[in-house]
């Protein structure tokens, strides 16, 4: 396939391509309509395990029909639940954690994902992260909620020690205003 710099999604999905292997376990912080769910279930094969949560039932309804249509249905825990209690449902250690932030496309957009909840989730995720395992957060400046995730999570992951994390912040420089940018940060392999 040509290769094409398209968008900062499309750049996380190629990163998650890579550092997703089957028998992963992986968690999908904002499950929406499943399509970041079912790329995921894709990549950790038969042996591995998706976490999704989501607080609308329609996104775990969608999601299930989605993974159903492709035979992989056993292949994730769909939670109705917000990612702020992820660390009450994840046990083990994540080899990629994925938040695409905002709101359900087609949806309600008055439930958005919001900075005091999105904190809580990014600190739960920055632990159970694995080493080497990827966390990749997308955001949506264009909107107000979004435009505060933007600046507070450029606040809170410039702050990680480079000892533990390598932080990668994508935007397209000549971008329409509001354009999503991705975060992907590595936890190092000595990290505790
Ligand atoms: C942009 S959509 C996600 C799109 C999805 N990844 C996909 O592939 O279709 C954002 C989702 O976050 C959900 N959301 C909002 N607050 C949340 C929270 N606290 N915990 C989990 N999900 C939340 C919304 O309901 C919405 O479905």
């Amino acid at each position: 396939m040509e290769y094409e710099l398209k968008s900062a999604r499309y750049l996380a999905r190629e990163t998650l391509a890579r550092a997703v292997t089957p028998g992963s376990i992986v968690v999908d912080a904002t499950m929406g309509n499943g399509h970041d769910t079912l790329f995921l279930s894709e990549m950790v094969g038969k042996g591995g395990k998706v976490y999704a949560f989501d607080i609308q039932p329609e996104a775990l309804d969608s999601t299930e029909r989605l993974l159903k249509e492709y035979g992989i249905r056993d292949r994730a825990e769909l939670i109705l639940a917000g990612h702020e209690r992820m660390a009450e449902y994840v046990k083990e250690p994540a080899r990629a954690i994925v938040f695409n932030l905002g709101w359900l496309p087609g949806g309600d957009h008055s439930v958005t994902t919001r900075w005091e909840t999105t904190r809580t989730a990014v600190e739960s995720a920055l632990s159970l992260l694995q080493p080497m395992g990827v966390l990749i957060i997308c955001v949506y400046p264009g909107h107000p909620e979004g435009s505060v995730e933007r600046e507070q999570l450029t606040k809170m992951l410039s702050g990680l020690s480079n000892r533990e994390y390598n932080v990668l912040h994508e935007r397209f420089l000549n971008a329409t205003e509001g354009a999503p940018e991705c975060f992907t940060i590595q936890k190092q392999r000595n990290a505790r």
